[in-house]
């Protein structure tokens, strides 16, 4: 397995590696971000078995040890499968995630006590500001939650604009195209009557880069890919 590393915005880094014969014959990635800044972010961990790779690319960038925060949108084993490897190699790292998620696993899984975030609480790293939003149920779980870092405009979206194959670290054309046909034929997110409204409140955000955990990441007018993938949302919610 080879991870690669690409700086998708100022210090944000995309670990991505490929796992051949994953939801579809084109692959899947696995994609971790790290944020470097004085006190270092690591938003998901990737499974236990793509550890190895991942932890060896990170040490690339910075000395493990410096990582301050792991932390990832929801409860699945390529989120946060390898949390407690994490917590295990840099031991003035905190794992952070929502309060619903803390108290329904985190603090029962966890090896540290886990730093729990409210909706819309700003963690100041130093150099980045990174803000929690909860999304429950977006792209899936209960204690789903997303991550804005202010100074760059980075959202960083977990799995919605999930595209399968290696792309590029960042979109050369359409994301929202591949992204409606990977949720049509898997339909890995729940779609309520809030599922779009949530969309459309992250676009009024105005992000300028969307980090992407799966496919390649987009820079541009992330305003109208959200909108867009809102859209589909009313459109499937519509057609029952
Ligand atoms: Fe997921
Ligand atoms: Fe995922």
């Amino acid at each position: 397995m080879e991870t690669k590393v690409d700086e998708i915005a100022e210090k944000i880094y995309r670990l991505s590696t490929l796992v051949p014969g994953t939801a579809g014959p084109s692959g899947l990635t696995f994609n971790q971000f790290l944020i470097d800044a004085d006190e270092p972010l690591l938003f998901h961990c990737g499974q236990r078995f793509l550890f190895p790779s991942i932890s060896s690319a990170v040490g690339k960038l910075i000395p493990i040890e410096r990582l301050r925060w792991i932390t990832f949108s929801h409860v699945e084993s390529d989120e946060c499968g390898s949390m407690n490897e994490w917590l295990a190699a840099a031991p003035n790292a905190t794992a952070a995630h929502g309060h619903l998620g803390c108290n329904i696993w985190l603090k029962d899984t966890a090896i540290r006590e886990p730093r729990a975030l409210s909706d819309g609480e700003v963690l100041d790293l130093g150099g980045k500001k990174v803000r929690r939003l909860d999304t429950p149920h977006l792209p899936h779980c209960w204690d789903a939650g997303l991550i804005y870092e202010e100074t760059t405009g980075t959202l960083f979206c977990s799995d919605m604009f999930t595209q399968a194959g290696d792309g590029p670290a960042l979109a050369v054309g359409d994301i929202v195209g591949p992204a409606i046909e990977i949720e049509r034929r898997l339909a890995f997110t729940p779609i309520t009557p809030k599922t779009a409204p949530m969309a459309r409140k992250l676009a009024a955000l105005s992000p300028r880069t969307l980090a992407v955990m799966h496919g390649s990441s987009f820079a541009g007018d992330v305003s109208s890919v959200l909108e867009a993938l809102a859209g589909f949302y009313d459109e499937v919610l519509r057609a029952g």
